[in-house]
């Protein structure tokens, strides 16, 4: 067994540029390290595959930081800039832990299976039409600008019902508190967000429509009812988490092609191969490099390791799902492989709610796409860079240049 010392490492911020290099180097030592990140941040990472299922699905790793105390003040390293999540949007599914997991996502659950999300597959498809359409005519474009953001945003505020009027500022603030930005930045955007999402809710409260959003503000006494702090949180996860991931799979994805161009051409030639392409797209450059925060809520050992109680332990789904001990070569772009498990969508309870309208927006996305377009990266390849951020695995910005392929 090793000790804990041989594994302890200060991350620095060419992290988020390199993370598979770093992963690689981390498996290879061991399942579970112990790690600075490049805020400071005292945690444990799992990076190898079956420890990462263990411990996404083991409710020892508790996600209900209500009961943590000052976990993070207690584990940022000195000097390191400090930024804890706003506890108003907190009071989520995602931190929550059995028994109020269960209550909480049961009240969503049926609105999002994959059989409601296919009856929208009319309505992705417009939506991602009108998008190619402003496309045409332009010989260079932003992707994440002209169709992997603007898609799952709309989509999502279509579905709860959201004025799409502020869209972009929504944009701006769920970047701000999602990527590793300065504090001053992270309370402005948070108060914003709070305004914007208090505001919805008081809309819905005084004109009710026929969204999921609406029948949880409405729901009576009987029913389950959510508190003012409640409802705030599932709207913030659900806008949020509706979209900041999504625009990562399709951007991540094109890249992938552009950058294996003989899976390209495999898809392009045979269109059946698109719903294993998407799978390929989540394993080799899944939109989320560490899944959300977890905690020890008692000693926990695992491979080999024992984490005590009170630790910040984070699970790496990027290197999970590059572990060459589940998926052979796995750092090649396959989009035949078989990949069952993968764990782009994490596992266990708080698997993802969004991944049946993911999965079907990244399909129709990129498929539509490859119709309308050829597409190469505008610009040299080293000028791409990632998004500082501890969770998301995405593009700052993914310039192509197009050429229209004609009417189909
Ligand atoms: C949870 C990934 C899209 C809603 C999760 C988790 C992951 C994930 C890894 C679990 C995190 C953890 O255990 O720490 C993704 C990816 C997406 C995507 C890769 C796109 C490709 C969506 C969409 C929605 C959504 C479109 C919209 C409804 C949620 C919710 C949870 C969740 C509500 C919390 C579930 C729970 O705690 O029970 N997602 N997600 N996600 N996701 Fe997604």
């Amino acid at each position: 067994m090793q000790t804990t010392e041989a594994r302890f490492e200060k991350l620095g911020p060419e992290y988020q540029q390199e993370p598979h290099a770093v992963h690689e180097r981390l498996r290879a030592v061991g399942p579970v390290s112990e790690l600075v990140l490049p805020r400071g941040l005292k945690v444990w990472v799992v990076t190898r595959y079956e420890e990462a299922r263990i411990a996404l699905s083991d409710n020892r790793f508790s996600k209900d930081f209500s009961k943590a105390g000052d976990l993070f003040g207690r584990h940022l390293q000195p000097g390191a800039p400090r930024r804890e999540f706003d506890q108003s949007f907190a009071s989520h599914m995602l931190n929550s832990d059995p028994p109020a997991h269960n209550r909480l996502r049961k009240l969503v659950n049926k609105a999002f299976t994959a059989r409601r999300m296919e009856a929208l597959r009319p309505r992705i498809q417009e939506i991602t039409d009108q998008l190619l359409d402003e496309m045409v005519g332009k010989s260079e474009v932003d992707l994440l600008d002209a169709l992997a953001f603007p898609l799952p945003i709309t989509v999502i505020c279509e579905l709860l019902d959201v004025p799409m009027d502020q869209r972009d500022d929504f944009r701006v603030w769920s970047g701000t508190l999602l990527t590793d930005s300065k504090q001053e930045d992270v309370d402005a955007a948070a108060a914003s967000m709070y305004a914007f999402l208090a505001a919805l809710i008081e809309s819905k409260r005084a004109t009710p429509g026929d969204d999921i959003f609406s029948a949880l503000v409405h729901a009576s006494e009987d029913d389950d009812r959510l508190d003012q702090t409640e409802l705030i949180s599932m709207a913030f996860l659900l806008l949020v988490a509706g979209h900041e991931t999504t625009v990562n799979l399709i951007g991540n994805g094109v890249l992938a092609l552009l950058r294996n161009p003989d899976q390209l051409a495999a898809l392009r030639a045979d269109r059946s191969l698109l719903p294993g392409a998407v799978e390929e797209f989540l394993r080799l450059d899944g939109p989320i490099n560490l899944a959300t925060f977890r905690y020890t809520s008692e000693d926990v050992e695992l491979g080999g390791v024992t984490i005590p109680a009170g630790e910040i332990a984070l699970v790496s789904l990027l290197g999970a799902n590059r572990d060459p001990e589940k998926f052979p070569e796995p750092d090649r772009m396959d989009i035949t492989r078989q990949t069952g498990g993968h764990v782009a969508f994490g596992h266990g309870i708080h698997f993802c709610l969004g991944a049946p309208l993911a999965r079907l927006e990244g399909a129709i996305a990129v498929g539509s796409l490859l119709d309308r377009f050829d597409i190469e990266l505008a610009g040299e390849p080293e000028t791409l860079r990632w998004r500082e951020s501890t969770l998301l695995h995405g593009l700052e910005r993914f310039p192509v240049s197009l050429s229209d392929r004609g009417p189909r």
